[in-house]
């Protein structure tokens, strides 16, 4: 019997913990599989939530988060801290997930030690450094370092071909956001929130450092007139805990009645939100990978998306931080039925729910071919 495989996950914001959870779980039910996970906890209380509602804990907790942190601090601070417990745990495999200073600074670690490092939702790109700003780089350093790239869609995989990576490296999986997604929405989750029944809702979002300043304050102004001019809609906002946004979105749209400003939902009240939702406008890019699963229309106010997909089914539009523009295309799809009916389809570009599945087959039959099985995973 061989020793199993040392798999290192780390985890560290809010959408980190939601797409790992079911790789997580899938890697914990595998014989030839030890699975640690390193929580850096670059967001502490967002990141609590996720792991608690999967009923997850952590085996080490670096707790990285600071107020308002700074981007050079944050990442000078994980890569010392990540680097200390790599070399105390000496893993086989190092996996992460997405674009954000934890996974950019764990795959830079493992490449420093020389430890295989997996990359979860690979091959995502705008092709413009500025957006999304940082997150656009950190994907390109950790893209570059991984041995094994678990992209979640064709287009995904094309852009790492582009950049030269090898086709044996790239698998498409599909997203595990979708897997996290199919997993609590079967249920119907309380929303803890009184909502007036007689009102369509709009969910919002928004966090993205490039709209921090001016495009927030515009994307604020757009909420407001859209509400002001629609008196049948409610807006429900859980804002994001980041200062630059909680200050803004609380002074612009704070006193509004039908502006309803929350906490941060847990997944599940979220999952349901959206459900409830007649319309999202977000900045999010779990968002716009889950809406349009749960056939919801979303408008991005964003310039530029990694995930084209939903965009060319029709399902998603980027509609920038233009205040004329949000209230425009926002105004459309609230009056008019058919641009409201072509949006809401319910198509799940990202994924089927069983991207972790395929990811663990990978790592098996790389990892441990003994316990492959003889047929690939479907
Ligand atoms: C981070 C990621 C971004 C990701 C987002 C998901 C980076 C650079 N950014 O952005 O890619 O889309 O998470 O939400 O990696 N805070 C709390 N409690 C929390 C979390 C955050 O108070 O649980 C506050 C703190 O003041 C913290 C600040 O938000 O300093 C910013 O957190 P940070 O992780 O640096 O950036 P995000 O904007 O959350
Ligand atoms: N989400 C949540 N509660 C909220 C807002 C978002 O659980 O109040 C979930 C959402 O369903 C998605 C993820 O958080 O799965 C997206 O995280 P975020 O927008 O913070 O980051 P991004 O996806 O932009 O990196």
């Amino acid at each position: 019997m061989h020793q199993p495989k040392h798999i290192l996950c780390i985890v560290g914001t809010r959408p980190e913990g939601i797409k790992m959870a079911p790789l997580i779980k899938a890697l914990k039910r595998e014989p030839w599989a030890r699975v640690t996970v390193l929580a850096t906890a670059q967001h502490r209380g967002l990141l609590d939530q996720v792991l608690s509602l999967f009923d997850i804990q952590p085996d080490v907790d670096l707790d990285i988060m600071r107020a308002n942190q700074a981007l050079p601090e944050l990442t000078s601070r994980l890569i010392t801290a990540l680097d200390q417990k790599f070399t105390e745990l000496s893993p086989d495999v190092v996996l992460a997930q997405g674009d954000t200073t934890t996974v950019m600074t764990a795959a830079l670690v493992a490449f420093y030690r020389r430890t295989p490092f997996g990359h979860v939702e690979a091959g995502l790109r705008t092709h413009d450094l500025d957006n999304p700003f940082p997150e656009e780089m950190n994907r390109l350093v950790a893209g570059h370092l991984a041995k094994w790239h678990f992209v979640p869609t064709e287009r995904s995989r094309q852009n790492l071909l582009r950049e030269g990576i090898a086709d044996t490296a790239i698998h498409v999986t599909g997203n595990t956001v979708i897997d996290a997604l199919l997993e609590v929405a079967a249920t119907d989750w309380p929303l803890g929130i009184p909502l007036d029944p007689d009102k369509r809702l709009v969910l919002v979002t928004a966090h993205r450092r490039e709209n921090f300043g001016e495009p927030f304050r515009a994307v604020c102004r757009a909420i407001r007139t859209l509400v002001d001019r629609h008196p049948d809609i409610e807006v429900l906002y859980p804002v994001h805990p980041n200062p630059n946004v909680s200050e803004a979105a609380h002074g612009f749209l704070g006193d509004h009645p039908r502006i309803r400003l929350c906490q941060p939902l847990d997944y599940a009240p979220f999952v349901e939100a959206q459900k409830r939702a007649f319309l999202i406008l977000t900045d999010s890019g779990g968002v716009q990978e889950e809406a349009p699963a749960l056939g919801k229309p979303v408008l991005v106010m964003r310039s530029e998306t990694e995930r084209p997909e939903a965009v060319d089914e029709g399902v998603v539009r980027l509609v920038g931080t233009d205040e004329a523009r949000i209230v425009a295309e926002a105004s459309r799809l609230l009056d008019d039925p058919d641009a409201y009916r072509r949006m809401a389809r319910g198509v799940s570009p990202y994924g089927d729910g069983k991207a972790s599945r395929r990811i663990v087959g990978v790592l098996r039959a790389a990892l441990c071919p003994d316990h492959a099985p003889a047929v690939r995973e479907p």
